[in-house]
């Protein structure tokens, strides 16, 4: 069964994705263009940005550093609600650069206002965030999921080179016994699906 049999419609499509890719990249190669600045660095935010950090920074037509964060929120029950906590360091010096902190969705912006913070801590001189997808605002969750170019459902789905809705079939429990219903339980009542519908209706 092939990967794209998962998928119930296509949100961006691969050349969708190019475009928008290289419009942010050449806006970050005009906003960063400096004599006397330091190379910024692009700091992506694993693991669902890691497509889109590659992507990018091969558009981008200045010297950049590469570093790689995570953060992870243990809650309880259908939501991540529980505080978030930095679980991968910066490798990098970021003291007096500017960071482009690269994400591939904003939804509720805990993950963004736990990195913001830290990356003011460690002394960068500005830090900026490169989203692919945003939602401005909540809304109430249509019942399916939005995966690929990095985003996942179970961890899975992150290699599809387009978005696109994951069919029913493969995030609804199939009965109160089967253990699928843990990450459906889990994912169900997440607001990024919405978000990257709004905004591809844009
Ligand atoms: C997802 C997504 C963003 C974050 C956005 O990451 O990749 O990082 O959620 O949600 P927020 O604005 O409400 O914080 P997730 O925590 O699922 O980890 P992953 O990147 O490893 O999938
Ligand atoms: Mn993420
Ligand atoms: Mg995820």
């Amino acid at each position: 069964m092939s990967l794209d049999s998962h998928i119930e419609s296509v949100l961006w499509t691969h050349d969708q994705i190019s475009d928008r890719v290289a419009q942010l990249a050449a806006q970050i190669s005009t906003d960063f263009d400096s004599d006397s600045a330091p190379p910024p660095v692009v700091v992506g935010v694993a693991t669902g940005a890691f497509l889109f950090l590659a992507d990018l920074v091969r558009k981008i037509q200045l010297p950049v550093s590469v570093d790689f964060v995570r953060v992870e929120s243990y809650g309880s029950g259908t939501e991540s609600n529980g505080a978030p906590v930095i679980s991968l360091n910066l490798k990098l010096d970021v003291k007096d650069k500017h960071v482009i902190l690269v994400e591939d969705i904003v939804d509720t912006g805990s993950t963004v206002s736990c990195l913001i913070p830290y990356l003011e801590s460690k002394g960068a001189s500005s830090v900026s965030v490169c989203t692919f997808l945003d939602k401005p605002s909540r809304r109430k969750c249509p019942d399916y999921f939005v995966v690929g170019y990095g985003m996942d459902f179970a961890e899975l789905y992150r290699n599809l080179p387009y978005i696109g809705v994951l069919k029913p079939e493969y995030y609804k429990p199939l009965s109160t016994t089967t253990n699928r219903a843990t990450p459906f339980e889990k994912n169900r009542h997440s607001k990024r699906e919405s978000a990257v519908l709004e905004k591809f209706r844009l």
